[in-house]
């Protein structure tokens, strides 16, 4: 039995209809849920929902009964993670889980970054989960490439990107072809203590990003290269919160400093083809 927790969200999500793309049973397959009222696409696909909570140890150990290979996508909340995380990983020991697999980050440096507040949570966890002796693979993802809409702004195609991640690159990943990896790590044997790169063979900057879009929507759409006291600014000017605004800027400095930008991908290994192209994938968000 495998149990996908963040089940309801959209990693989690995709990662479930990889598995049941791939011919996994539904009844083979358990979601860690916290709200049951999110499940029912889950329910609908015939999955066991399992209700637990990464702050409730108890819930936790319930939930990862009878598991065999457990995905542990990191948590969304922003207090107490390592906390959360360790608790999945204990009460996973504690039932005798035979794998866990941590959907981490791939990035240059933990100590030189500008998202520290991000990134050093999946650091620690490793570290952890390495310390308990328990058979893991860590999937270090890239960012989403889903996550490119968000950064550039609204009204792209008529407005520009708007986003201070100055000349630096990305090997964007879809969420789907991600979660697609991870189905395949948990069906296939050879991933025992593995980490992976889950990252595209290309990166790109935002300007050939913009130079993408353009191509796309038949105009130029402009990279306008604001720098982060400008962004930080104008996005609170438009009623987005200091706090927000100043998270996403992490992101965009953290991308022109090429934090994410290697020279190593697992991704088309693990797929047994190569990664859709950038292209091919701002095509879907934006060619309609
Ligand atoms: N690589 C990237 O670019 C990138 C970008 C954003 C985030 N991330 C990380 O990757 C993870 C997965 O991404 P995503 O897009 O699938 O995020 P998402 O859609 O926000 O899903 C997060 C999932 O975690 C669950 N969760 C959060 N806190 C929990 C708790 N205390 N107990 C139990 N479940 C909890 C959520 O449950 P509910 O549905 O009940 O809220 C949801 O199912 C995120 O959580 C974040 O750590 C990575």
């Amino acid at each position: 039995m495998i149990l996908i927790t963040g089940a309801t969200g959209q990693l989690g999500y995709a990662t479930i209809e990889s598995l049941i793309s791939k011919g996994i049973p539904a009844n083979e397959i358990a979601a860690l849920v916290r709200d049951e009222k999110k499940a029912s696409n889950l329910i609908n696909l015939g999955i066991e929902i399992r209700i637990g909570h990464y702050n409730d140890y108890n819930s936790l150990i319930n939930a990862s009964r009878g598991i065999e290979r457990l995905l542990l996508i990191s948590s969304s909340e922003m207090v107490d993670r390592l906390i959360q995380h360790k608790n999945v990983i204990n009460a996973a020991k504690e039932n005798d889980v035979k794998h866990i697999i941590y959907t981490g980050i791939d990035i240059k440096s933990f100590e030189r970054t500008a998202i520290p507040h991000v990134s050093q949570i999946h650091k620690d966890t490793a570290d952890y989960l390495k310390g308990t002796g328990m058979t893991y693979t860590l999937l270090n993802n890239t960012l989403y490439a889903d996550l490119i809409a968000l950064f550039s702004g609204d009204n792209v195609l008529e407005s520009g990107i708007f986003f201070p991640a100055g000349t630096g690159k990305n090997p964007f990943v879809s969420r789907k072809e991600m979660g697609e990896a991870a189905a395949v790590v948990l069906t296939t044997t050879g991933h025992e203590n593995k980490e992976y790169a889950i990252t595209a063979n290309t990166a790109h900057s935002f300007s050939e990003i913009a130079e993408i879009l353009s191509d796309i929507a038949g105009k130029e759409v402009k990279y306008l290269q604001p720098d982060v006291d400008t962004y930080i600014k104008e996005l609170t000017k438009a009623g987005i919160p200091k706090e927000s605004a100043s998270f996403l800027a992490g992101f965009g400095t953290a991308i022109g400093q090429n934090e994410f930008d290697t020279d190593r991908s697992d991704l088309e290994i693990l797929l047994g083809r190569k990664p859709m192209e950038l292209r091919e994938f701002l095509s879907s968000i934006y060619g309609k």
